[in-house]
């Protein structure tokens, strides 16, 4: 009778593991520098390789080491929206041709936006853009509300493309939610209060449920009280770095302008207990 029961506990076990081993995994990298990067790297149960935007420039290297120990090839690179700490890593490992890649998607700014932020900018967003459209060996997915794929078992659905008629880079972050069976995320990028809330006004506020959340813009500002209350959610991602964290630019906790205090806040009242924080370092959601 033992010895069936035994059997019958190591058949479980192994239908367990198995189970589990069919999930993807997910990284969310520390910032290599004391700033806001925002990177994350997914590999799926069949070692498919995906990267959430990838971080700023002087993130390049430990991002392509990361990929690297991971295979080497990236299958899929969606990006957010253009900011340097979301796509600098990336524009420069393109420049650079160091690192294979099958398919990038985003969401097109408009030739309208891309002035918004000052005439350097502009020509540095141009230069990303003209590497992705002179790129032969990569294919470059334009992204829109609703659009959905799957890789490997894994599902995407894009809830919010670029708002260019909110005249701010952050508030175009495409929002992403990623699931299989067992867990489910939804990137918010650098999302803003009008973004959240058009988000919120449309179709694909049904959408708003997951286990992750990426908090949006960092942590700092973002969305607003009443997005996060309407999305379903129990654990949040935070790239952020300490000092964003504990809005401490250099004279003590919560002595700087930003708003990331007020926003830990929110979580709290909402009863959100599971923070996974950039600058702690590596986090491994499997
Ligand atoms: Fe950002």
């Amino acid at each position: 009778m033992l010895r069936k029961l035994s059997l019958l506990l190591i058949c479980l076990l192994c239908l367990y593991g198995c189970n589990r081993s069919s999930t993807f995994t997910l990284w969310q990298l520390p910032s290599q520098v004391n700033t806001i990067g925002n990177s994350y790297v997914i590999r799926t149960s069949h070692g498919k390789i995906i990267v959430m935007d990838g971080g700023g420039e002087q993130e390049k290297d430990y991002l392509k080491g990361f990929v690297e120990a991971l295979g080497g090839k990236v299958d899929a690179w969606f990006i957010s929206h253009l900011h340097n700490d979301h796509m600098g890593a990336l524009k420069v490992l393109l420049e650079s041709d160091s690192l294979r890649i099958d398919k990038i998607y985003h969401s097109s700014f408009t030739d309208e936006q891309l002035p918004l932020e000052g005439e350097g900018w502009q020509k540095y967003y141009e230069t990303f853009y003209a590497t992705l459209d002179n790129a032969t060996d990569m294919e470059v997915i334009d992204c829109h509300s609703g659009d959905e794929l799957e890789i490997d078992g894994v599902n995407f659905k894009i809830l919010s493309e670029k708002n260019p008629e909110i005249k701010d880079f952050n508030n175009s972050s495409m929002v992403i939610k990623m699931w299989d069976k067992h867990k489910s995320f939804i990137f918010l990028g650098d999302l803003g209060v009008k973004g959240g809330n058009k988000l919120l006004a449309s179709e694909y506020a049904a959408d708003l449920e997951c286990d992750y959340l990426q908090m949006a813009h960092h942590g700092q500002a973002g969305c607003s009280k009443g997005f996060y209350e309407a999305v379903k959610f129990r654990a949040c991602l935070w790239p952020t770095p300490s000092w964003v964290y504990n809005n401490d630019l250099g004279q003590g906790f919560n002595t700087g302008g930003l708003k990331t205090i007020e926003v830990r806040g929110w979580m709290d009242e909402l009863g959100i207990t599971e923070h996974y924080r950039s600058f702690e370092g590596l986090v491994k959601i499997e």
